[in-house]
């Protein structure tokens, strides 16, 4: 490869190929041309090799252990700044200063409430279905609401969208919980914060006040931040490929949050609690440790290992301190699930084929822990990742949207079923 070309050799044929490089990460080899002058395709499975688009938003050095939004560290956007300013940030690009911050809270919190009929949706659902079930279908009728906002090619409404879908998320999650306890819906209140008001439409009950605790507003904010993108992960290499074909922001969102249901992505933090449970004491991790370790056994450790993380997950570092904060806040520290992770954690960290396979707890691990600790059901786990992922898919989907060289995602394939063959007719078979 030279600097800025690569030159592949297939039989007879040479091909340069362009190399461009980015701000910082690894260079990318145009392969545009390569049908076009070969008649080849490349083959990556699970795209481990390949980057689908160009972004200026999120950076992973999986390595290195580093999380950039547009730039910033998100160690420090984490313990300095607060979820709504991460919006703003991913959104538009750069921190807003206190009079945007200020105007921009206004906004959201003035689209938190849903339409009264949206409401009405939820009963259609069975009480015991599972609420990532309940936000796939409620997110995607709210393109049956919001028709002034569904226009993608007018700049406005694509930010009203965006704005609406930021806004009423944690309204969405907290009736998909609420409806699956039987209590009734809470209402925002404009008075609160972001989390704080997801914490009380979730908790609260019209029967008496409920006050939010500030350190546990806080946690849940962190969580909501250390989620809110990851560069071209499942759910939002998703929400762009439903969006490159000029789907409405609210279905290509229900998309994202469909691809984000599966456990080996979002799914993650509620299938650690679970296995947790399931191992129950501490004596029984050296058979689950043996499970994950069997070539024979396709059992994982749920809350382990990552795609592009290879040395550390930075947002799981951040996670295991506010873990403890919030454990210690409500005084938790002899839960017996809690003690199986803690060991759990010590020995996946010291165990030669976790450290030769390079597989450290991941956030979803600590997010879980923390989730249960605050009184959230496992199967709300990946809602609220949903919640906090929502701008990120947002951001991303307008950043194709606005890119003018964009097209629909149309991957291609290496055939390797029958060939062209006659049809017999039934009778002769
Ligand atoms: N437990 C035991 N072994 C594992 C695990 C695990 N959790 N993860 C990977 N391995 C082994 C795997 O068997 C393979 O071993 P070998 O080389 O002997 O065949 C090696 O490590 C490499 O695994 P891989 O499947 O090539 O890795 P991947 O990059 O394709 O998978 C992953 C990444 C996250 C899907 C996987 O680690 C996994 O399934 N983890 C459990 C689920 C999980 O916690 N997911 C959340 C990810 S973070 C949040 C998010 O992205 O949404």
């Amino acid at each position: 490869m030279t600097h800025n070309k690569a030159t592949l050799t297939y039989g007879d044929k040479t091909l340069e190929l362009a190399v461009r490089e980015g701000s910082i990460g690894p260079a990318v080899v145009d392969i545009g041309p390569l049908f076009r002058d070969t008649g080849m395709f490349t083959y990556d499975p699970g795209f481990v090799s390949t980057a689908s688009c160009e972004s200026k938003i999120t950076y992973v050095d999986g390595d290195e252990g580093v999380l950039l939004y547009r730039g910033y560290p998100i160690e420090q956007l984490a313990f300095n700044g607060d979820f709504i300013e991460t919006c703003y940030l991913l959104l538009y690009g750069e921190l807003p200063t206190a009079a945007e911050k200020t105007e921009f809270d206004h906004q959201i919190t003035r689209h938190t409430m849903i339409h009264e009929q949206m409401s009405r949706f939820f009963s259609g659902f069975r009480r015991d279905a599972h609420p990532m079930a309940v936000m796939v279908g409620t997110v995607g009728a709210m393109s049956a609401f919001y028709h002034d906002s569904l226009d993608l090619f007018d700049p406005k409404q694509r930010m009203v969208a965006s704005l609406r879908m930021i806004a009423k998320m944690p309204t969405i999650a907290a009736m998909a919980y609420k409806y699956s306890i039987g209590q009734p819906f809470i209402y925002p209140l404009n008075s609160l914060d972001y989390s704080s008001n997801f914490l009380r439409m979730c908790f609260a009950v019209p029967a008496e006040d409920y006050v939010v605790n500030p350190i546990l507003s806080r946690a849940i904010d962190r969580i909501f931040i250390l989620h809110a993108d990851h560069e071209q992960n499942a759910s939002t290499s998703t929400v762009r490929l439903a969006g490159s074909s000029g789907a409405n922001p609210f279905a290509c969102i229900a998309a994202g949050i469909a691809c984000l249901w599966g456990p080996a992505h979002g799914g993650a933090n509620e299938a650690a609690l679970n296995m947790l449970a399931e191992i129950g004491t501490v004596d029984r991790i050296p058979e689950y440790i043996a499970r994950a370790k069997s070539k024979d056994n396709p059992f994982r450790l749920m809350g382990f290992g990552h795609r592009v993380y290879k040395s550390y997950d930075p947002r799981a570092k951040i996670m295991a301190e506010t873990t403890h904060e919030v454990l210690n806040e409500l005084g938790i520290g002899d839960d017996p699930l809690l003690e199986v992770a803690m060991e759990l954690e010590r020995i996946a960290l010291t165990d030669e084929y976790f450290i030769e396979r390079k597989l450290y707890p991941n956030i979803d691990f600590y997010s879980g822990i923390i989730l249960k600790a605050l009184g959230f059901p496992t199967s709300m786990f990946t809602v609220l990742f949903a919640v906090a992922r929502t701008v990120g898919w947002i951001a991303q989907w307008k950043e194709m949207i606005e890119d003018p060289s964009q097209k629909i995602g149309r991957p291609r394939q290496l055939y390797t079923g029958a060939p062209q063959r006659d049809y017999t007719r039934l009778d002769d078979r």
